[in-house]
């Protein structure tokens, strides 16, 4: 029986085979905690320490920084092409007793005399949208939040059913008025898209108002409290981004075009 020490380095089969565990141990680490989750494109393991925290198994909210809350209540509305599908005459029915409130601002048949917006004929979506964002606080108002307080989510769908299946005002554009270039071409330069690619003419993007015949005081208003940021319920500053950009020329010329009617 040899005499040789066996935890001693100059014991040949000690350091073989503690040298090939270690190799062995190494390789699978390389192999587990960085090369497998590195070639990973799923959205957690992106990045090597992210992708090392991934294949150990540390949970994702321990990695997660508070999330950014946004200064100003924003809009909780997700708007769907669908989701007034099927509005009923019953639905309009009821939509249209509930609109005796409403009337003396938004008139009797949904056409303002009293610089309000119209309501008749909007999108029922657009309405929709608009009660539940005073109702929130996403969009703020001395006369409207206090009238929608006490509106039910059905309440609001019957709404907009009977708003919507009002006839609207159409577009009034005589040729001899110019379209003005912010309506129709916007300003490439300022990253403005035309009013026309979402408000309807080019282009109508679900959500989006109708704007033709709205008093020519309520547009610039508008305009004014988006570009101010005291209108902020417009998701991901679509309207906002734009009116930041806008001269007071070309608010009014913008205001001045939609606001045209016989
Ligand atoms: C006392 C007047 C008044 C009454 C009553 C009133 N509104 Fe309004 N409404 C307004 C004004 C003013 C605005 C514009 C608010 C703003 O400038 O932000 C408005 C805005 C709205 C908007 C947003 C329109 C848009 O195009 O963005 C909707 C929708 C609306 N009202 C629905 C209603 C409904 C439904 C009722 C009845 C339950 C009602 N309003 C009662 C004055 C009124
Ligand atoms: C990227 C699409 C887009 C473009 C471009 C755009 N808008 Fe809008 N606009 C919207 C949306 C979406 C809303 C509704 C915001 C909300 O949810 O309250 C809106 C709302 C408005 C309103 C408020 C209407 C109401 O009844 O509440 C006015 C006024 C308006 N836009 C004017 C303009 C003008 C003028 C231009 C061109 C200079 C323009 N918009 C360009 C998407 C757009």
């Amino acid at each position: 029986m040899s005499t040789e020490r066996l935890f001693s380095l100059r014991n040949r089969w000690f350091t073989v085979s503690v040298g090939l565990t270690a190799a062995v141990a190494v390789a699978s680490i390389l192999i587990g905690f960085v090369w497998l989750p590195s070639v990973q494109t799923d959205s957690p393991f992106t990045g090597l320490w992210n992708a090392i925290c991934s294949a150990a198994g540390v949970p994702q909210r321990w990695l997660v920084s508070t999330p950014v809350t946004p200064r100003v209540k924003t809009s909780e509305v997700v708007v769907t092409p669908t989701m007034f599908a099927n509005a009923d005459a019953l639905s309009i029915g009821r939509g249209a007793t509930l609109a005796l409130r409403c009337s003396m601002c938004h008139g009797p048949q949904g056409i303002s005399q009293a610089n309000s917006p119209n309501l008749a004929g909007h999108y029922e979506t657009v309405i929709y949208k608009q009660l539940k964002d005073f109702q929130t606080g996403a969009r703020t108002n001395a006369v409207m939040s206090p009238m929608v307080a006490a509106l039910s989510d059905q309440d609001m769908r019957d709404l907009s059913a009977y708003y919507a299946s009002l006839p609207k005002l159409r577009a009034y554009h005589p040729a001899a008025q110019p379209v003005p270039p912010i309506v129709a071409s916007g300003s490439p330069m300022r990253n403005i898209a035309p009013c026309a690619s979402c408000h309807g003419a080019a282009d109508h993007k679900t959500g989006t108002p109708w704007l033709e015949g709205e008093p020519v005081a309520y547009i610039r208003a508008q305009l004014q409290a988006f570009a101010s940021g005291d209108r902020h319920n417009d998701i991901s500053e679509q309207m906002r981004n734009v009116a930041r950009q806008m001269t007071p020329a070309e608010i009014e010329a913008a205001a001045r075009y939609y606001s045209s009617q016989p």
